[in-house]
């Protein structure tokens, strides 16, 4: 279903992010005009890949007011959140803030302007502690933190929508992102870094000491935590094979988004040794208030509607790439 995207006009909040700026790219490559609202709270100036960039906040209504205005967007693809399940715990309503209300102040002004088509990003933490694996998205959602419930909550905001406004929207779940862009000039850096793949390559690197592993007697074979890593390219195909299911005329889209292959914490570590050449150093600690042992996606759906095929579906390859982009970043200095 892959087509040009010349015609299209796509606003991308959060375009300055991890996964924000490798959609852009990918929307750029098809021919779209992209153009950036970031308010590089976490997002990084030298990630943009856009046309024009308008550094500015999702919840001030005047700023997006005036940009629907000028730019007469297609469609809007939304990366605008903050991600951390652990920070929402202990900050839950500065997640309800962003997450939820500016995102809805956000549809409302959007709606206004007669742009109804939103691409969403979801998460697996919707579905709280997996009762099944691997997860379809008909699994009942129980979210268990406040940035799981948050993202649920834009669900239901969108699915509200849909009826009242005939808001088009697509909700991706996205399992665990990691890798970088083969081109390494993007990848994935956040401030302070909790993700595995990061870290690991972290210590590797000399950066850090030792990689701590939460909970090493979890009911899985090696003992530590089961996770999904999704190349964070196949997640970028994603979303323009969910805008083009927007432009003919689907009118809700939920799907899951992950390879379909769990790896252990062991085992990413045990492949990060081979890719780097690097000892990688462990320490084993208690596990992290609220980690699911096992989280692994089915993406069947989203393959079967959409045709979705992951190229990255190698977890040594997500490494390598992660690895160069992180050599690349160290070496200009960030
Ligand atoms: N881990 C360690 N040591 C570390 C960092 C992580 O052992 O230093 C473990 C975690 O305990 C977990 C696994 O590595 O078992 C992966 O952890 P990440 O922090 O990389 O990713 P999560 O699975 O916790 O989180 C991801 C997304 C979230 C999303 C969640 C869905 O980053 O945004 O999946 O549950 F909410």
């Amino acid at each position: 279903m892959n087509r040009e995207l010349s015609h299209l006009k796509v606003l991308v909040i959060g375009g300055a992010g991890y996964i924000g700026s490798h959609t852009v790219k990918l929307l750029k490559e098809y021919g779209a005009h992209v153009t950036v609202l970031d308010n590089l709270s976490t997002g990084k100036q030298y990630l943009l890949q856009g046309d024009d960039f308008i550094e500015g906040d999702l919840g001030d209504k005047d700023l997006t007011s005036l940009i629907f205005k000028k730019y007469k967007f297609d469609a809007v693809m939304h990366f605008a959140a903050f991600s951390i399940v652990g920070e929402s715990v202990v900050l839950p309503l500065k997640y309800y803030e962003n997450n939820v209300a500016k995102t809805a102040s956000f549809l409302e002004v959007m709606i206004e302007h007669n742009v109804k088509k939103f691409i969403f990003s979801s998460t697996a933490a919707v579905y709280g502690e997996p009762m099944r694996t691997p997860i379809t998205e008909d699994h009942p959602c129980n979210p268990k933190n406040p940035y799981g419930r948050s993202k649920a909550m834009v669900e239901n905001i969108m699915s509200d929508s849909l009826a009242a406004d005939g808001l088009q929207y697509a909700a991706l779940r996205y399992f665990n992102a990691a890798g970088a862009d083969p081109c390494a000039m993007i990848g994935e850096a956040h401030e302070p870094e909790t993700h595995l793949i990061p870290i690991v390559l972290e210590v590797a690197a000399g950066r850090r000491e030792e990689v701590k592993i939460y909970g090493a007697n979890y009911n899985t074979p090696d003992g530590t935590c089961i996770r999904d890593y999704i190349h964070v390219n196949d997640l970028a195909e994603a979303h323009i094979l969910a805008l083009n299911a927007l432009i003919d005329g689907k009118d809700c889209c939920i799907y899951n988004l992950g390879s379909g292959q769990g790896y252990s914490v062991r085992q990413v570590i045990e492949v990060a040794r081979e890719v780097t050449g690097h000892m990688i150093p462990v320490t084993e600690e208690r596990p992290r208030a609220g980690d699911p042992a096992v989280l692994v996606a089915s993406s069947a759906k989203i393959r079967k509607e959409l045709g979705w095929q992951p190229k990255y579906d190698d977890l040594k390859v997500i490494i390598e790439t992660a690895w160069k982009w992180h050599k690349n970043d160290r070496k200009a200095g960030r």
